[in-house]
């Protein structure tokens, strides 16, 4: 009786471990089957088999409720004009992480992502298109409002290495025009379309706008629509202290990765800041605790 109760305990404990790691590491998955704890034998008495047919058409319900929360964040933004010019990282800035979302605003996709962000009090820097901010100013409002970084990723996102300083200077006035007609504020980074900027192009547009070239050091290839768990996975596989993640707001597979990753990444004790922020703990040359 002694071991057969040790033995009941024993096949407790593993369930519950095994439901344990299932939690801790967390799948990039939205929907996935639990662990189901097999029938337990009954511990007096005759087991009477109960013969019942397997429900196929369970599905575990996504997380209803509370979900993990970026702590406050009340650390400067005003980073110093001097040092770098270009980042993809800035690896003095402790377990603090910039997501960005790039090519927005987008009608549908990116009030999705405000609501996901906003759940979980995580600020995310935006950068636009200055093209798309005019068609929905409002969007950028809403960006702006909710306490998140938007950034200049220029008018029409295209090639700038092949333009004249003219051409490329049209395409930031631009974008920083539609910028402050629809939020107020300027912008103070900047990121190439497609990372592709040359050297003295980023010395120029720092020279004229004092927009630093972002580009980064997480890139999940969203844009290639690998499908939302590889989306996920890739960022938390890549991501380290000091990333700043690239991703698109316009797409719907990788709005859809957000939740799990975003998830994933408070779970693995990242704090998330906006770029400026990240660049500010560079240039006070200290990590903020
Ligand atoms: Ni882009």
């Amino acid at each position: 009786m002694r071991s057969a109760i040790t033995r009941h305990m024993k096949r407790i404990l593993a369930t519950f471990s095994i439901a344990a790691l299932s939690i801790t590491f967390g799948s990039c998955s939205a929907q996935k089957e639990a662990v189901a704890p097999g029938p337990l034998t009954p511990l007096t008495g005759p087991a009477a088999p109960v013969k019942t047919t397997r429900n196929t058409a369970y599905v575990t319900p996504p997380v209803q409720g509370p979900v993990q929360r970026n702590p406050d964040i009340n650390l400067p933004s005003n980073f110093s004009k001097g040092g770098n010019i270009s980042f993809s990282r800035v690896p003095s800035a402790g377990q603090y992480v910039a997501i960005t979302f790039d090519d927005g605003p987008h009608s549908q996709n990116t009030p999705r992502l405000l609501d996901m962000l906003r759940a979980r009090n995580i600020k995310a820097s935006f950068f636009v298109v200055g093209r798309n901010v005019d068609l929905y100013p409002g969007i950028a409002r809403q960006i702006v409002a909710e306490g998140h970084e938007i950034a200049s990723h220029s008018y029409t996102h295209r090639l700038l290495t092949k333009m004249s300083d003219d051409q490329v200077r049209q395409e930031f006035d631009k974008t920083r025009d539609a910028i402050v007609k629809a939020t107020g504020v300027q912008p103070r980074v900047m990121r190439p379309p497609y990372g592709a900027l040359l050297q003295r192009q980023r010395e120029w547009v720092h020279a004229q706008y004092g927009y630093p070239t972002i580009l980064w050091s997480v890139d999940p290839n969203d844009w290639q629509r690998p499908g939302s768990a590889a989306i996920c996975s890739r960022i938390l596989t890549q991501t380290s202290s000091g990333a700043i993640i690239l991703a698109h707001d316009i797409h719907v597979g990788t709005v859809d990765a957000m939740p799990a990753t975003l998830d994933g990444l408070l779970k693995k004790g990242y704090k998330f800041v906006t770029v400026s922020q990240l660049l500010a703990m560079q240039s006070s040359g200290a990590a903020a605790p």
